[in-house]
């Protein structure tokens, strides 16, 4: 009988953690998001393994420089090719890597199908640009995919790095206590979350809606899907049309 495979995310989970390594010229910035929180948790828990590295390790200058003016002039300046290649060379000596990828404003567009993706793959490197970016030698030779966290342009790639990390990791098996939550999510199901209430139920004449006082298990999934497709058509409508075409073919 043929053995069904089991998911890359339930063998990371139980076998071996994610591993995401950050490669950045300003490795302080991630200490205290990394430090606390969910992402801290999913660390000392042993799911995760986050490693912040500061490239100027790797520079071969000796003040450490990474960067240098760009071939036919112009303002800012572009991360030079060698550090980035000896780091990247040096981190796969010690384990193989499932993608390398680079936060820069065109890369593809991080969306919950993305991350979902991410979350299932076993290691990653995440290379921050910085500056003007990098030596193009860099994209072209040595990272295998480019993710942007909107249209917009931040002073690096740092933020965007601990975004995606966020959205990745939180993804993972057993990170998040209920296991149902990160499923239910915003853009799991193709439509945005309904919203939710806490106690009280009558907060100065702001009244929960009576459905879900009910204890009408299935009237209360009815009401809650009815409103998350009601949202979706108002806010991201394009997410309804994209989930007809999938199904039309
Ligand atoms: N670096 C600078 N801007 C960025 C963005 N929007 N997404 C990812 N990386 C970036």
């Amino acid at each position: 009988m043929e053995r069904m495979p089991l998911p890359q995310s339930l063998i990371s989970a139980f076998l071996w953690p994610v591993r995401i390594d950050i490669l950045t010229v300003l490795p302080e910035l991630f200490s205290s998001w990394f430090g606390e929180s969910i992402l801290e948790r999913a660390q000392s828990k042993g799911l995760v393994e986050i490693k912040v590295h500061d490239l100027r390790q790797w520079s071969p200058d000796k003040h450490r420089k990474v960067d240098d003016y760009p071939f036919g002039g112009g303002a800012g300046m572009v991360m030079q090719v060698e550090p980035i290649h000896r780091a990247i060379e040096q981190l796969r000596a010690e384990r193989d890597y499932d993608e390398v990828i680079y936060l820069s404003p065109d890369g593809l567009l991080l969306d919950q199908p993305l991350a979902n993706n991410l979350s299932t793959k076993g290691n990653l490197i995440l290379l921050c640009g910085h500056y003007k970016g990098v030596d193009e030698r860099v994209r072209e030779h040595l990272i295998t995919m480019e993710v942007s966290i909107g249209n917009y342009v931040l002073t690096g790639g740092e933020l965007a790095a601990a975004v995606l990390c966020d959205a990745v990791v939180r993804l993972v098996p057993g990170v998040i206590g209920d296991e149902t939550s990160a499923l239910s999510d915003s853009f799991q199901d193709g439509l945005v979350a309904p919203p939710d209430y806490t106690r009280p139920a009558d907060y100065q004449g702001w009244k929960v809606p009576d459905v879900l006082l009910s204890g009408h298990q299935a009237n209360i999934d009815a009401w809650r899907h009815q409103q998350a497709l009601e949202r979706t058509r108002q806010r991201r409508p394009g997410m309804i049309e994209a989930g007809e075409e999938g199904e039309g073919g």
